[in-house]
């Protein structure tokens, strides 16, 4: 529609109208039975008569669905003003990929960027608009339920993956294979207090400015078209309700043009959490700071126009609002095609189809971390195999985000296994339920036991694995969280696996077999004892759709693992939150000239992670050579070339993730001691060598210095090159403005 077009329109829309547009529902309240649909009406205390204005909703999929919702509603609106549909797809829309903590650890914001093609295609013609998604929150604290949901601790690997994620959904906006993304939470969801879900948040401006706000504004820079408010209080104040943030530094400072929608319910939390006194304040506020969709409350719809109407709000605000919204619509073709790429028949033919999944397949492969490997892995396709654990043979393999995932069509590992192994090579059984006891189901959501997760006799099921196990040359143990463990309203205060798991993997190696333990998990976990008891460890976190066939191309070694972890894991949860990029400290464990005692460190548990930040195996093995610099002095307008030689030393083809880091000495704030710079992936043949360049300019210099100006200072820097954040291979240089 033609600008002056679709401003007759909003000229002519009436107060109500135009509030309508800022609502967003989810589908229920459009169910073609009337009687069914009262129901929310109800629940959520919205004047009926206001339903068929509502302006998008929320979580409804599937093509027909969507435009017979979107036909009954357009009969009904009397300006014909068609909805927006968005949804929560986040890693993946039915072919599910892995979690994106584990798209994390691919260190390949390319292959990432593909993922996000993949489900934009199926989600386009299943009649999606927009997805909720990327989520970048920058995360350090492994309690907290949603790391699973981030792409892991750094800035550098957030802000690329943020790109990637947004360009990737977003594309050339054909309507057929793209769909709009909308960047959350903004900001600093990831860092609430002691790893609590939906606790304060108190970061200084200086850390949120530099390390927190860097993601979401990559996701803006990249075209994203939503913004969404997290649930959390900055400096005291609740984003919902943020004009500084909303105003100031995304709109103004960074010029964002797009919708801001408030995450659900924010705009009605504003009571609870104690800035607003009641819905019409929290409306008010809300709507003033800069939140335009108010997302599954009646809080705008209900309290908008009296506001107005009795002058405590200026008309602006609702225009504003409104207009974007109508933009928004506009961009996406709908007062054209109220449809969009809504298509029954290529919805059947994309979705899930055989390229995708192939897909998926190497995505696996490319997230599964190798933690350990005493020479066990990779197996050879005549050994006698046995897999026991919950997760074995399992289809619940997606994780908590993926709603609409079609359970029947995930590979099971033992399937999998099987697959590839010689015929009658791989044997399986259950050996232990997920979970010690049912008193989590609750918190799960899940009013009673719904079976399989907890057992009447856990020890009867481990003696049956024993038995199978006997039989077997090595024993594969699959075993992990429950996928409710992790992801929204899923912060644990312990993150060790649950008991009787590990109870089944000591009763594994007291077999004397070779042990591989497969970890499934939405976070990092704390996996020293777990060590103690496996040869092998492969972190598959949540691997999706194709989980048993990408986990079974790294168990038979037709890939070679190349994946590194974006999290750092802790040693206990006593370190959480724990991160490589801390800062330097007055009494650093390692350097002081203190007595051990008086140094910051724990006297109890190591200072050291059990893996840390950039660690990975691969089934080969690589030397670096010492770092060369073409100039140990770096000046604005120039560059340093910093390279090393790395050579495969093994007989094993494989990837190498190549790591830069960056510490800079002194600096008039205190300074991280270690950053990631950047990432290369080498691929090298046996006995190959490669010399892998970074080029290191000014601006990777940059931080947020005391005078609050974001830029660099004069001085000493040390560069490291290796294959993880503990490297020490390193070099100085200086840098002279
Ligand atoms: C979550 C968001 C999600 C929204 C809509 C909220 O509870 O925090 O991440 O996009 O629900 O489902
Ligand atoms: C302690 C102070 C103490 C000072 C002098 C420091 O290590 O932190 O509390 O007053 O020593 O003994």
């Amino acid at each position: 529609m033609e600008q002056t077009k679709l401003k007759e329109l909003f000229d002519s829309l009436t107060l109500d109208e135009k509030i309508g547009q800022l609502v967003q529902l989810n589908g229920n309240f459009f169910d073609s039975n009337e009687k069914i649909a009262t129901g929310p009406v109800v629940k959520i205390g919205i004047d009926k008569e206001k339903i068929y204005q509502t302006g998008s909703i929320l979580n409804t999929m599937g093509a027909k669905e969507l435009k017979d919702i979107q036909d009954r509603y357009l009969q009904k609106n009397d300006k014909k003003i068609p909805m927006l549909f968005m949804a929560d797809v986040i890693n993946g829309f039915k072919t599910i990929f892995p979690i994106p903590l584990g798209l994390g650890c691919t260190f390949n914001p390319k292959l990432v960027k593909k993922t996000a093609e993949v489900t934009a295609k199926e989600a386009a013609v299943s009649g999606l608009h927009i997805t909720f998604s990327p989520m970048v929150d920058m995360v350090r604290d492994a309690r907290w339920g949603r790391v699973m949901e981030s792409y892991g601790e750094d800035n550098y690997l957030n802000c690329e993956y943020a790109k990637a994620m947004v360009e990737g959904y977003q594309g050339n906006g054909d309507k057929y294979s793209t769909i709009l993304s909308c960047v959350k939470h903004f900001a600093g969801y990831g860092a609430p207090v002691a790893g609590r879900e939906y606790n304060t948040v108190e970061l200084g401006e200086r850390s949120l400015r530099q390390d927190y706000l860097p993601s979401y504004k990559a996701a803006v820079d990249a075209g994203c078209e939503l913004v969404m408010t997290s649930f959390n209080t900055i400096d005291g104040i609740p984003v919902t309700a943020n004009d500084w943030l909303l105003r100031d530094i995304l709109r103004k400072d960074w010029g964002f043009k797009g919708v801001v929608i408030s995450d659900h319910s924010a705009v009605k939390e504003l009571v609870p959490h104690g800035v607003a006194k009641d819905g019409k304040e929290a409306a008010k506020l809300a709507i003033e700071a800069g939140c335009d969709i108010d997302m599954m409350t009646a809080t705008y719809s209900n309290h908008l126009s009296s506001l107005v109407e009795s002058g405590q709000l200026d008309m602006k605000y609702i225009d504003e609002a409104a207009m974007r919204v109508l933009e928004l619509k506009n961009k996406l073709g709908l007062f054209e095609n109220p449809y969009r790429g809504a298509d029954e028949k290529l919805e059947k033919e994309v979705v899930l189809c055989e390229e995708f999944r192939k897909f998926a397949r190497e995505v696996v492969s490319q997230t599964c971390v190798l933690l350990k490997n005493d020479s066990i892995l990779p197996l050879t396709k005549n050994q006698k195999v046995a897999v026991v654990g919950p997760y074995a043979f399992n289809k619940n393999l997606s994780g908590m985000w993926s709603i609409n995932v079609d359970s029947e069509k995930v590979v099971t590992i033992y399937d999998g296994l099987k697959k590839q192994a010689n015929e009658n090579c791989v044997t399986f059984a259950k050996g232990s339920p997920l979970l010690d006891d049912d008193h989590l189901f609750e918190s799960f959501g899940y009013a009673k036991n719904i079976g399989e997760l907890v057992s009447d006799n856990p020890v009867e099921e481990c003696q049956k694995a024993v038995q199978v196990a006997s039989q077997a040359d090595i024993v594969i143990v699959a075993i992990g969280e429950h996928p409710h463990q992790s992801g929204e309203g899923g912060s644990r205060g312990e993150i060790t696996l649950p008991r009787v798991q590990v109870e089944l993997l000591k009763e594994m190696k007291k077999l004397g077999k070779s042990i591989v333990t497969l970890i499934f998990s939405g976070r990092p976990l704390a996996l020293s004892e777990v060590s103690q008891y496996s040869d092998a460890m492969l972190q598959c976190w949540f691997p999706g759709t194709e989980g048993g066939d990408g986990i079974a191309d790294i168990i038979y070694g037709k890939v070679n693992p190349s994946a590194r972890l974006s999290m750092t894991f802790p040693y206990s949860v006593g370190q959480c939150p724990i991160y490589y990029n801390e800062m330097s400290t007055g009494r650093p464990a390692k350097g002081s000239t203190h007595s051990k005692r008086f140094t910051s460190r724990y006297i109890d548990i190591p200072n050291e992670p059990t893996y840390c930040f950039g660690y990975g195996l691969t089934y080969s093995e690589f030397k670096y050579s010492p770092i060369e610099l073409d100039s140990h002095i770096l000046t604005p307008n120039s560059s340093i070339k910093a390279s090393v030689v790395v050579e495969n030393i093994s007989e094993q083809e494989g990837t190498e993730t190549v790591q830069l880091y960056i510490r800079d000495l002194v600096g008039s704030v205190v300074r991280p001691i270690k950053e990631l710079k950047g990432v290369q992936k080498v691929l090298l043949k046996p006995n190959e060598s490669q010399k892998v360049e970074f080029i290191i300019t000014e601006d990777m210099l940059r931080f947020v210095r005391k005078d609050m100006k974001f830029a660099s200072e004069e001085g000493d820097f040390e560069i490291f090159i290796g294959k993880d954040s503990s490297t020490e291979n390193k070099d100085t240089f200086v840098l002279k403005k």
